[in-house]
């Protein structure tokens, strides 16, 4: 591994502050002093040292929560409890939400401190499907419901935006419940389409990402550790 992708996984700093401690001559490779970040580690064998400190990775983690409302997916204390303040890990802080979900939104939520799998799940070129279930203060029936459709499988221009967004898939559960398939994750992108769509979200709710599906028996709060076939899905 990268020295500094080491540095960023064991400490607390970014990949761009584990450099710049290299220069500065805050680390140590087996008791000498080291200052190429590119320079290729054995994390099992070779001593890593910031400012005196040994590093140790602590192992890759993948989490599933069934997020409640009023919880938060931020990293820094707020008005509400964070997911990480109530999954039960050691070194949870390092667990990252892979894409937020509203305070008020509930539903599957991944947790992991592996960057390169979370950005495998985010990033837009992989288009990993995310399907929401969406509660709408309107109903829409027939031609109001059909016209919606099309406009989501040919993308909309959401407010403030000037790329439509991907095509997805709309389906009407019932007049005034929806399931939302999209492949991005913009700010607040579903409420913000339906709103593009003249309606409005009351409540949301994620029950997929990829193949990885909220299970009927993992309660509000609960949480997980995903299968090695969950994490291989992606
Ligand atoms: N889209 C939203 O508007 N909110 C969420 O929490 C997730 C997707």
């Amino acid at each position: 591994m990268r020295l500094d992708r080491f540095l960023s996984e064991t400490s607390p700093l970014t990949r761009s502050l584990a450099k710049r401690a290299l220069k500065n001559g805050e680390v140590t490779l087996n008791g000498e002093p080291i200052k190429q970040s590119a320079t290729q580690i054995d994390t099992e064998n070779d001593e890593v040292k910031l400012n005196g400190e040994r590093l140790a990775l602590v192992g890759l983690r993948y989490v599933m929560m069934h997020k409640p409302v009023d919880v938060e997916c931020t990293a820094r204390r707020g008005l509400y409890p964070r997911v990480i303040d109530i999954i039960d890990l050691p070194k949870v802080e390092r667990l990252q939400p892979v894409g937020r979900l509203d305070v008020d939104t509930t539903g599957l939520l991944l947790l992991t401190n592996d960057g390169q799998w979370s950005h495998r799940v985010t990033s837009p070129r992989h288009r990993c499907a995310k399907v929401y279930v969406a509660e709408l203060a309107e109903p829409m029936e027939g031609e109001t419901a059909q016209w919606a459709v099309e406009q989501v499988a040919q993308g909309i221009l959401l407010d403030g935006e000037e790329t439509p967004t991907q095509p997805a898939t709309l389906r009407f559960v019932t007049p005034q419940q929806a399931e939302l398939t999209i492949t991005e994750g913009r700010y607040h992108q579903v409420k913000r389409m339906f709103v593009a769509l003249g309606n409005h979200v009351n409540a949301l709710h994620r029950r997929s990402i990829g193949d990885v599906v909220l299970p009927d028996d993992l309660a509000p709060g609960e949480w997980r550790e995903l299968t090695a076939e969950e994490i291989a899905s992606f």
